[in-house]
């Protein structure tokens, strides 16, 4: 399933009085804007249309080539050069006209998700049911627009039982960049609406080098606050957090955790713990004892720990935070609960660093959907090619990061795709799985029976 991005970037922007690809939208331009949400939505390559004047692009952070038109930029023009650029190889062509860069990844991903679907050969986004752009078509569908006189709009006409709208709250997708009002209301809107819940999610990427700046005052306070309103199993609200700030204690905890040089980094670590100890207290006051021989209760506290974890990260993710989760904090759980001084029945089930962030990693994006989402019931069909989108989006992972420099400093094997490191990480030969071999001894010696 490979996805294209056609972006028609050659008009001359005469009403607007600049070029529209080169527009300043809260620090990054245009098409920066709309290069970050394509990678976001997982798009493979991007075209984008130029008109041969035009000025070049600043660096885009995803796969892409120029297509270049004479005369003023008419948009069917521009569509007919780049499709002849499609590869064969490509399921779905999704066309986001530059006058649309603040649409955001979970309106692209949406769309391709619905041009993926049975019976369908065209999905656009709706606002108020009103339809909009960008537009994701089937690669034979879109092939129509070589047909002579022939505008995107007759595409969606041609056959309206073959064409389904998206709702998105996204107002960008019908409201476009033409004058210099719509700028204006462009960097309004940016400086004033905070990302949606849906599009800060696609967003997240694991932070790994952070600023030294401790954080606000009450800020740890509100986030874990917000976070453990998450459900919780049977209201057990079986979980503790230990905030870390201190610099030799954390740099005690790095030394627990593979020396990981982010979480001495970071202003503070932390501990996202189950806690059964406070249950216990409840059965003792009321002259019982807490069945902590219980695998059912260790995993109810533990699903209770990673909710909140990850409501946790979220929160601070909404307020320009970054984390790191910490699952090497399961490497000493005795030593690890013995230095943060856990009472029994508490063990720390991963960690997180947690800071201003101070790198700008590449994203590394997820295996396609129809790996993860099956309807009705498990649908085997679909995962071979799943698998080898996962494997294919992990090359293409490893390829940007060495455009970088590497990951984490390290040039990443540009061969190797995600079956063959799940393989090695958990097939027979694992290390990971040798070094984890006492977990279930240090686990009930902290009071948890696993019965
Ligand atoms: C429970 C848990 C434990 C993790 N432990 C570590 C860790 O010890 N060190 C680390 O650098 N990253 C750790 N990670 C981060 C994962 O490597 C990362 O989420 C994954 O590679 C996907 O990358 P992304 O978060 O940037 O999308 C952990 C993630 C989870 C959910």
């Amino acid at each position: 399933m490979r996805t294209v991005a056609i972006i028609p970037a050659a008009g001359k922007g005469r009403r607007m009085g600049a070029d529209k690809a080169l527009l300043d939208l809260g620090g990054l331009t245009a098409m920066e804007r709309i290069a970050r949400s394509l990678e976001s939505a997982g798009v493979d390559e991007m075209l984008v249309v130029r008109s041969r004047e035009a000025l070049p692009l600043p660096p885009l952070p995803i796969a892409h080539r120029i297509v270049t038109v004479f005369g003023d930029g008419d948009m069917a023009d521009s569509l007919r050069a780049a499709e002849q650029e499609v590869s064969p190889a490509c399921d779905v062509v999704l066309v986001l006209p530059v006058d649309h860069a603040l649409v955001e990844s979970d309106t692209i991903a949406a769309v391709i998700a619905a041009a993926h679907r049975e019976g369908v050969a065209i999905a656009r986004p709706s606002f108020r049911g009103k339809p909009g752009h960008p537009v994701a078509m089937r690669r034979g569908a879109f092939a129509e627009i070589q047909q002579k006189g022939t505008v995107l709009r007759d595409l969606v006409r041609k056959e309206p039982s073959r064409v389904r709208d998206v709702p998105t709250a996204n107002a960008w997708t019908v409201a476009d960049l033409d004058e210099p009002a719509d700028l204006e209301a462009a960097r309004a809107w940016i400086a004033a609406v905070p990302a949606t819940v849906v599009e800060q999610m696609r967003q997240h990427r694991s932070r790994r080098s952070f600023r030294p700046e401790a954080l606000a005052e009450g800020q740890i306070e509100r986030l874990v606050d917000a976070a453990r309103h998450a459900s919780t199993s049977s209201f057990i609200q079986a979980y503790a957090v230990i905030a870390v700030q201190d610099e030799s204690r954390r740099r005690a905890i790095a030394a627990l955790c593979a020396d990981q040089k982010h979480i001495v980094e970071a202003p503070v670590f932390l501990a996202v713990c189950a806690d059964l100890h406070k249950l216990a207290e409840c059965c003792r006051a009321h002259g019982q004892t807490l069945q902590a021989q219980s695998f059912e209760l260790f995993l109810q506290a533990t699903v209770d720990a990673a909710l909140l974890g990850q409501n946790l990260a979220l929160a601070a993710e909404s307020e320009g935070l970054g984390i790191c989760m910490i699952g090497a904090a399961r490497n000493h759980p005795v030593q690890i609960a013995q230095l943060l001084e856990l009472p029994e029945h508490c063990y720390v089930v991963f960690g997180m660093a947690i800071g201003r962030p101070a790198d700008d990693p590449v994203a590394r994006g997820r295996m396609p959907l129809p790996g993860v989402l099956h309807w009705e019931a498990y649908d085997r069909s679909c995962l071979a090619a799943a698998l080898a989108g996962a494997d294919a989006g992990m090359k293409e992972w490893a390829r940007r990061c060495n455009e970088r420099g590497g990951y984490q400093g390290r040039p990443v094997k540009l061969d190797k795709g995600w079956q063959d490191r799940m393989a090695q990480l958990w097939g027979g030969t694992s290390e990971y799985v040798k070094s984890r071999a006492v977990l279930i001894e240090e686990l009930r010696q902290l009071g948890f029976g696993l019965e």
